[in-house]
């Protein structure tokens, strides 16, 4: 193990101290028809040697696919590969069947062939294998590609936007190698950065306002960005879309799975070289890339140290400016798209969801890690949503390590984190959430556009370790919950009463309640306000008349007819 480190050490200060390489800018996809294969392939990360690849055509990586808002796009996925995967396109709100969830594997030698209407406001999304327990495998390995969705609003805006000129995509990771140059999974000693699968890149960037398009494309680690000169830039994106208005900061934590969209202003800085950094050195403890993970550093994450990238500030890219374009974009639009927040007052459901070690002690940061006490059970639907509903997920990490949240299908916004308002570049459009060690994070969001009683979306945690080891959840969307099948009728361990208030009503169950569902007698979803207390809960205004109450208590669904006054 220690001789290991110390090569993989040595490797990084090598390849630190001697080589720039160019920054590899992944081929783009311009087109409704996509075509993309999985392969394995080789790829020489380190001067002279073969590190063994996976890529989707290519050696690694996939290309970017560039996407038109309201395109009706046919994609064919080829495996090619001699494991079953999945591809899921992160971020964007598609049907449950065409998403690449877990549950829709690409067995060898097969195609498989989503077809979907491209609904997502312009932002950077992405692509990569989710086939349960083996998603850190086949990304780390290398199959991960980015998505670039254009509108008219985003049109509008004088942006720069010449992919790979003043527009740049950066798939920011890091990996860990073993001994022979090959890339390990499920490690913890991720101790090489790299940009589009470059190691020590150095980009040309003309001296003008410039993009750039940032994915932590990491299994685990999160970054702390930064200029090495400590000035500021301009966030304008988040996850899902781009903000009302740039945000000047000089940080920007990024963690694995989500993206944000930043303008350099290199303008008259021709000549000029700065550096793209993490400044992990400012993390807090709790978080996977500061010095210790846990919040108490006497619990040990194995393998994590000793590290070079862990708690200390290190390159990630160097930008050396260069002569300007000729239709250069050289000032920074001051306002920038619409962003409509839903309000907390339209929630008609409010869900908790509490992450926690599965042991406890001192061992605890190995996981595995649970979602409301369950690891991911493939067979089980943790929640049934009604169609249309909104709803608030109250996120609360009762362990010593950041868990990055993700779910499908939606795009939410972030109401707290700890009862306080988040930092204006967290009130955009988000589908990751870092939530942070003993943390209390909220969002809103709402179910639309897709129903769909049999294929279930996920949620889980995006460090892929904590996801393969089950710390992942599943839901099915459905306009007809009633059909949803193995219900029990009158399970005798429920009691609904009618409290003295008009409308309302008390469920009280033995064991805890994840979900309640209120149907009138057509079949037709209500959408009341229900305030969850572990077994019981308060459904209010509800109007007078039979209504069916379905609740989920313990993965069983249970169905009763009440009485409303
Ligand atoms: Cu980026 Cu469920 O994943
Ligand atoms: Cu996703
Ligand atoms: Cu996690």
């Amino acid at each position: 193990m220690k001789k290991n480190y110390l090569l993989i050490l040595s490797i990084f200060l090598f390849q630190t101290v001697y080589t720039q390489n160019a920054l590899l800018i992944p081929d783009t996809i311009n087109d409704t028809n996509i075509n993309l294969a999985l392969d394995y392939g080789t790829y020489e990360f380190f001067t002279g040697k073969v590190t063994n690849t996976m890529g989707a055509n290519g050696n690694i990586l996939g290309p970017t696919l560039i996407l038109q808002q309201g395109d009706s796009i046919n994609i064919s996925v080829a495996n090619q590969l001699s494991d079953t995967t999945t591809i899921h396109w992160h971020g964007m709100h598609v049907s449950a069947e065409n998403d690449g969830g877990p549950h829709t594997v690409i067995p060898p030698a097969t195609v498989w062939k989503p077809a979907f209407t491209v609904r997502d406001k312009a932002a950077l999304y992405w692509y990569h294998p989710h086939l349960h327990e083996k998603t850190d495998l086949h990304v780390s390995k290398g199959i991960a590609g980015l998505i670039i969705v254009r509108d008219n609003e985003e049109a509008q805006l004088d942006l720069p936007r010449t992919y790979g000129v003043d527009d740049i995509p950066l798939v920011i990771q890091t990996k860990a190698f073993d001994a022979d140059y090959q890339i390990l999974a499920h490690s913890n000693s991720d101790s090489v950065v790299m940009v589009n699968a470059t190691i020590n890149p150095y980009v040309d960037l003309p001296a003008q306002v410039v993009r750039l398009r940032i994915l932590n494309g990491s299994s685990q680690r999160v970054f702390n960005l930064g200029l090495s000169n400590n000035e500021t830039f301009l966030q304008i994106a988040s996850d899902g879309g781009l903000f009302s208005g740039p945000f000047e900061t000089n940080r920007l934590q990024i963690a694995p799975g989500e993206r944000a969209e930043i303008l350099l202003n290199l303008n008259s800085r021709e000549n000029d070289t700065v550096y793209l950094m993490s400044y992990a050195s400012e993390l807090p403890n709790g978080i996977y890339g500061a010095t210790y993970p846990g919040t108490n550093t006497g619990m040990v994450l194995n393998a994590y140290n000793p590290n070079p990238m862990n708690g200390a500030d290190f390159n990630i890219l160097q930008i050396n400016v260069k002569v300007s374009t000729t239709n250069p974009v050289t000032s920074i639009p001051t306002s920038l798209v619409s962003v409509n927040p839903i309000d907390e007052s339209l929630a008609n459901t409010t869900r908790t969801l509490t992450f926690s070690p599965e042991t406890m002690g001192l061992d605890q940061l190995n996981g595995k890690f649970l979602i409301n006490d369950a690891s991911f059970d493939m067979d089980v639907i943790n929640y049934t949503i009604p169609f249309e509903n909104i709803e608030i997920w109250e996120l609360t990490n009762r362990s010593a390590i950041a868990h990055p949240f993700h779910i499908h299908d939606v795009q939410f916004y972030i109401l707290s984190r700890n009862g306080n308002v988040p930092p204006v570049n967290e009130q955009g459009r988000k589908d990751v959430v870092l939530v942070k060690a003993q943390e209390t994070v909220r969002f809103i969001t709402k179910f639309e556009t897709f129903a769909d009683d049999k294929v279930p979306y996920m949620y889980h945690c995006h460090m892929l370790p904590h996801e393969d080891a089950g710390m992942m959840g599943q839901f099915v969307v459905s306009s007809n919950p009633l059909s949803v099948e193995s219900y029990n009728l009158n399970k005798p361990e429920v009691k609904i009463i009618t409290t003295q208030n008009k409308g309302e009503i008390k469920i009280i169950a033995e064991e805890k309640i994840s979900d309640i569902r209120i149907y009138n007698l057509q079949g037709k979803s209500v959408f009341p306000n229900i305030e969850y207390d572990i077994n019981t809960a308060l459904v209010k205004n509800l109007s007078p008349g039979i209504s069916i109450v379905m609740l989920s208590i313990n993965n069983q669904l249970v169905a009763k007819k009440v009485i409303i006054y």
